[in-house]
């Protein structure tokens, strides 16, 4: 399988995310806890070695059946979180990018994942930050913070998320970030400036949303025309053919996409070697 480096470890460029095991919206308990615990074994054992999370997913919930799961943790396993939001009591989603919010949150994950360092920590920013009591910090501030947790070895990789390409190039500046997580898939291309600035960089790009995602409202990519047609014409499904096509786009790309369903995962596990002709990559350009 191809890998990539995040940080100090090749990772296969295949990976797996968290966020789609809790409850409906991100909130709760699992569906089914026995399938949430089967597909992140399964995951591991199909080579995926770079596992996507975060505490507010569920909130706790995530992390903790990574943990049922999977602790202890094979030594090649990076497990990366992310900072900079919360949840109220009903689900919504709030930012929390106070230094002292993105320590708490370290440390909440530190606990909940047992283990004493976290591979990779990324810090999720919010567009409108501004507009939140309290919530207006300098993105050097949180910078700032993200770099002394790193130095006091909790976290050993720091990564953006949810930035714009110049909040990207000053989070390279300031902080030696190994990766960008941004929302990007064949449906959705508008962050390339992005993606290109983490080429020239040699940093890993970490698409969210690399099919759509769950939330209703999104275009999925596995119910476009154009996919489909072509999925139907190379014999494999369209998720994989989205999934492929993020692989072929560009080296640094790695793959987290998010299922609760053991079939899914197998087939978003199996998609290194679908090969994409140029016909089928002129056809899928037309689905953009
Ligand atoms: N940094 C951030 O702010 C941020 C934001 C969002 C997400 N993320 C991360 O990015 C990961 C990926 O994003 P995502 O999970 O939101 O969205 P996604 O991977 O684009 O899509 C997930 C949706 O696709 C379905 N799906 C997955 N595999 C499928 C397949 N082979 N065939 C048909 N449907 C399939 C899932 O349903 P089933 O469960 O039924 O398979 C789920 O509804 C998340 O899990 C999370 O770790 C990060």
């Amino acid at each position: 399988m191809n890998t990539f480096p995040l940080g100090s470890v090749d990772v296969n460029r295949i990976g797996f995310g968290a966020m789609q095991l809790p409850g409906q919206r991100v909130f709760g308990p699992p569906r089914n806890h026995e399938e949430a615990i089967a597909v992140l074994r399964r995951a591991v054992e199909l080579g995926a070695n770079h596992i996507d999370t975060a505490q507010f997913y569920g909130p706790e919930v995530a992390n903790e059946l990574i943990r049922e799961a999977l602790y202890p943790y094979p030594d090649d396993l990076v497990l990366a979180s992310k900072v900079g939001a919360t949840r109220d009591e009903k689900g919504a989603w709030l930012p929390a990018q106070r230094p002292e919010q993105l320590r708490s949150a370290v440390e909440d994950n530190l606990r909940t994942l047992h283990v004493d360092h976290l591979g990779v920590v990324n810090l999720r920013l919010h567009p409108d930050d501004d507009s939140v009591p309290d919530q207006s910090v300098s993105l050097e501030d949180q910078l700032s913070e993200m770099v002394s947790l790193r130095n006091e070895g909790k976290i050993t990789n720091i990564g953006i998320s949810t930035a714009s390409t110049a909040q990207v190039e000053t989070a390279i500046a300031q902080a030696g970030i190994v990766c960008v997580q941004n929302a990007f898939s064949l449906l959705d291309q508008s962050d390339i400036a992005t993606l290109e600035l983490c080429q020239q960089h040699g940093i890993a790009y970490v698409p969210y949303f690399p099919l759509g995602s769950a939330f209703p409202g999104m275009p999925k990519v596995t119910e476009n025309a154009t996919v489909q047609a072509v999925a139907a014409r190379i014999g494999v499904t369209a998720a994989q053919v989205g999934l492929a096509w993020l692989l072929n786009r560009s080296d640094n790309i790695l793959l987290i996409p998010g299922t609760s369903s053991l079939k899914h995962l197998e087939e978003n596990m199996n998609v290194a070697d679908i090969l994409l002709s140029p016909e089928d990559i002129a056809d899928l350009n037309k689905a953009v």
